[in-house]
């Protein structure tokens, strides 16, 4: 392979895990404003076996298509989030130094799932938590800026209050629980039985094991829901006057739900959250001060990504799936 040359998954097709094939293709090269970033590592997270299968909540798929491109995928390379160094800066440049430690999270515009990519200097990179190592880091990003969009942003969690997280065992869950908690406020959240210790670890005072039971009737600021199963309705009765039900996997009934007042001053939430720097700022703070940690569920080279895909299409990965690429791979691993 040359120096203009890099490894990559590709997924020119939707389809099964066995549709992205890893492949050299030319290496980006960056412009006056930008950083050439070596990508250590990436996840492979739910948003790209969503797009890879074309599996979207209910009422979705025909908006998939026009967001996501009509007959094949318009990003080849998905990867929303990435840990790596700075190779090379263009000549506008200051924010950053060749061999500085970053993470990066192109989100929506993919792209991670390489050796290299370009982003703008002043986009969304941050220095690495010093406190992470780079396949935590390049975690930091999607379940974290999920997570704090909602729970900050949208439905503005107060110190005090008390929030129910459906589903606290996945790259969301697992970061709105602790999120929530730096926050300052009180947590509770489901899982099966198997992730009960882990919830509780993060920091759920009643974790709760959800074949047998759910929140409690009139009980919650806050229900924020990564899973998408229970009804508008079961949400609302969760909810004290004032709260709010966040669906973070809604289907498109829901959304249209959200148009109805849900009473009692009450609010529903639902959309794509927001991709921020400034979101990346606040969780490596998080990180540093030991408050958000993102949890690995698996680590897989870049040349196995399918098995990586084949992890998170179960659906019942424990935080995220890692993906490292050679230059990880080869080295100590942090
Ligand atoms: N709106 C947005 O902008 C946005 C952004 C990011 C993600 N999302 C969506 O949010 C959802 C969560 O994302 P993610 O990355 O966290 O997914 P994930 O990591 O794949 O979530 C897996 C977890 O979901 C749990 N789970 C599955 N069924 C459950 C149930 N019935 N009750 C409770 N927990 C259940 C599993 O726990 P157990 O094994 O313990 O059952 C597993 O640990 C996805 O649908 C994703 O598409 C939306």
């Amino acid at each position: 392979m040359t120096d203009q040359m890099m490894r990559a998954a590709i997924c020119d097709a939707y389809g099964p895990p066995a549709a992205i094939r890893v492949e050299s293709v030319a290496k980006p090269v960056p412009g006056p404003e930008d950083v050439l970033i070596r990508i250590h590592a990436s996840t492979v997270s739910s948003a790209d076996w969503r797009i890879r299968a074309l599996a979207m909540p209910k009422g979705f798929g025909a908006i998939a298509r026009l967001i996501f491109g009509f007959s094949r995928p318009r990003q080849p390379i998905f990867g929303t989030e990435l840990s790596g160094t700075i190779e090379a800066v263009g000549e506008k440049v200051s924010r950053f130094r060749a061999g500085d430690a970053v993470v990066a999270y192109p989100g929506g515009q993919q792209g991670c799932h390489a050796e290299y990519r370009v982003m703008p200097a002043e986009g969304r990179i941050v220095a690495k938590p010093a406190k992470l190592s780079f396949e935590e880091a390049a975690a930091l990003s999607f379940g974290g800026a999920t997570a704090l969009h909602y729970l900050r942003d949208a439905a503005k969690a107060q110190p005090g209050e008390r929030v129910l997280v459906i589903g606290g065992s996945g790259a969301v869950g697992t970061a709105a629980i602790q999120i929530a908690r730096a926050l300052g406020a009180a947590v509770d959240a489901t899982s099966s039985a198997a992730n009960i210790e882990l919830i509780r670890s993060l920091g759920a005072e009643r974790a709760i094991d959800y074949a047998i039971g759910q929140g409690a009737a009139a009980a919650y600021d806050i229900v924020f829901d990564t899973v998408g199963d229970a009804s508008v309705a079961e949400g609302l009765a969760m909810l004290k006057p004032g709260g709010r039900l966040v669906l973070i996997a809604a289907s498109l009934p829901q959304m249209l739900g959200t148009l109805i007042p849900a009473g009692q001053g009450r609010k529903v939430i639902a959309g794509p959250a927001k991709e921020s720097r400034e979101q990346l700022e606040a969780l490596a703070t998080m990180a540093e001060a030991g408050q958000f940690r993102p949890l690995i569920d698996s680590v897989f080279a870049l040349e196995a990504i399918a098995e990586a895909h084949t992890r998170v299409e179960t659906r019942r990965k424990r935080g995220s799936v890692v993906v490292t690429m050679p230059v990880l791979s080869a080295s100590s691993g942090s």
